[in-house]
């Protein structure tokens, strides 16, 4: 059985007052979201701010990205795995369509980046999803497929897509409110799952896809009600306790 997850992706979002309200609100309901893992990713200048906030609760810390270069080096600007570690992270979002798109991110360095993660220990949940005109043009599987192929071809990718999550966010769908129906998500999670069974049948089987792209109080059931679906990405509603609460209730087994 694979235990569903939800994290929450902060983004470029928070004061050191906001992060502190939102971690409480979260931890008081997390009574009722049994069978359910939960995590939270701040931006990295709140993460050890939020990491003792998450003292003795069950929600675990994630940081939004990490440098492709392990340990410490000459990288004005990066974080590196083993700082993440040192701050209580065991998530780390990897590939996100934000780093892809606007900062230039291509698959190789989404690969090295995943690999890395995993090395350290972290888990990557690592991001795939298709631009609209690539969903219209009728090239989200290819787009996917080749995401995916890069993953599994980099050194040591096998390996550490075995520690890894993945988070299925078709870009049309981030932030603009316009959700993917149940079914159009759950055939690119069964595409996807299929895809890494050619590779590894009890990889396939064991890991944990979700989906992200305006996912709301209001279509979460819905959606992690698909067979491949076993959570969620949650960007801007998990800005808000309540929401971000009842998106994981939602997700439960
Ligand atoms: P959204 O973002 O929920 O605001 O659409 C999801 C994500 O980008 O991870």
């Amino acid at each position: 059985m694979r235990r569903p997850l939800v994290a929450g992706n902060w983004k470029m979002h928070g004061t050191k007052a906001s992060v502190r309200a939102l971690v409480e609100g979260i931890r008081q309901g997390m009574g009722e979201v049994a069978g359910v893992e939960v995590a939270v990713c701040p931006p990295f200048v709140y993460l050890e701010r939020v990491s003792t906030l998450l003292a003795d609760s069950d929600i675990a810390l994630g940081a939004q990205n990490l440098c492709q270069v392990p340990q410490a080096g000459a990288y004005t600007g990066e974080i590196s795995d083993a700082m993440l570690l040192e701050f209580g992270c065991r998530y780390v979002i990897i590939g996100h369509s934000e780093r892809r798109n606007v900062y230039g991110e291509d698959d190789a360095l989404v690969a090295q980046k995943c690999v890395v993660a995993a090395r350290a220990g972290l888990t990557p949940i690592v991001c795939v999803g298709e631009l609209l005109e690539e969903r219209e043009a009728g090239h989200t599987e290819q787009v996917v497929g080749r995401q995916l192929a890069a993953l599994l071809e980099a050194e040591g990718g096998l390996e550490a897509l075995r520690r890894a999550v993945i988070a299925y966010e078709p870009v049309w769908a981030i932030g603009t409110g316009r959700t993917a129906t149940p079914q159009q998500a759950q055939e690119v999670h069964a595409f996807i799952r299929t895809r890494l069974g050619e590779h590894d049948e009890q990889l396939a089987r064991d890991i944990r896809i979700l989906y992200g792209g305006s996912v709301k109080p209001g279509n979460a059931a819905d959606l992690f009600g698909m067979a491949d679906i076993d959570g969620g990405l949650i960007g801007g509603a998990s800005l808000d306790a309540g929401d971000f609460l009842a998106i994981c209730r939602a997700a439960r087994p």
